[in-house]
């Protein structure tokens, strides 16, 4: 729970209306984000550093982590870095490089190892998605999402207007999974984050923004990779005004 309380200051944090819980700024925010493509603009914005001493996760795994304090807040960006295994080939065969571990596993993973480690207020998952046409949704619009839901687990879980699964591109059989949820975008990773953050009791909000729509004509590879980068200076720009908001904002303890 929280609320918008300009007017006290943290030294006198008051009790909240109900006197039932005491009241203090949220100060540690945990900004989770798959792709590197994503996290750079934002590592930049908020002139994070990268922890090269890597104690903060079991050895051996690619997470990093990027940290610094911003208008009071101690921001922690966690990017789920590069898979060990998975390469990507040019089309003459050349290894390019390492892919970003993007998907449900790595995002659940990461989510929990950083919760454990840094005890977050709160968590921004941040990323592009997939955008419906036909419910309104355009390349750049950036959605602030409240409920998510996983569309390709043959379990119903709740209505959401965010919908996660592990593929960029859309079967049929996704596709009535996913508009059975109502949504208005997909991802890979919101409702892994959510799941985590829900078993650990942390509050988590989700900022998605569109680097190409799934129910049009064009190929959905070929419009994410046209649109990522300028999509996820976008992204940046949205993510930090939701920081500038959240500074000076108060959450409710107990
Ligand atoms: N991220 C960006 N575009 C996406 C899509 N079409 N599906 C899932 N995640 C995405």
């Amino acid at each position: 729970e929280w609320s918008s309380q300009p007017e006290v200051t943290a030294a006198h944090p008051p009790k909240n209306a109900a006197g039932d819980g005491d009241r203090r700024p949220i100060s540690t925010v945990l900004i989770i984000i798959a792709m590197q493509t994503e996290a750079l603009p934002l590592v930049n914005k908020f002139h994070l550093s990268e922890d090269i001493d890597g104690s903060l996760f079991p050895k051996g795994v690619p997470w990093v982590r990027y940290h610094g304090i911003y208008k009071e807040l101690h921001i922690n960006l966690v990017w789920t870095g590069k898979d060990s295994i998975l390469v990507e080939f040019s089309k003459f065969g050349c290894v390019l490089a390492g892919v970003d571990s993007i998907g449900t596993i790595s995002a659940s993973l990461v989510s929990y190892a950083s919760i454990q480690a840094l005890k977050p207020d709160l968590i921004i998952n941040a990323g592009t998605a997939g955008g419906f046409k036909a419910k309104g949704a355009c390349v750049a619009d950036v959605y602030l999402v409240s409920n998510v839901a996983f569309h390709d687990r043959r379990i119903p879980i709740h209505v959401g207007k965010l919908s996660t699964g592990d593929s960029l591109d859309m079967s049929p059989q996704d596709e009535v999974l996913i508009l059975a949820n109502d949504a208005v975008v997909k991802d890979m990773e919101g409702a892994a984050v959510a799941y985590v953050a829900d078993l650990l009791s942390v509050p988590a909000i989700f900022i998605k923004a569109v680097t190409n729509t799934v129910d049009g004509q064009k190929s959905i590879a070929e419009e994410f990779l046209q649109n990522l980068i300028a999509v996820c200076t976008t992204l940046a720009q949205t993510v930090s005004q939701v920081v500038d908001f959240i500074s000076g904002v108060y959450q409710i303890i107990g």
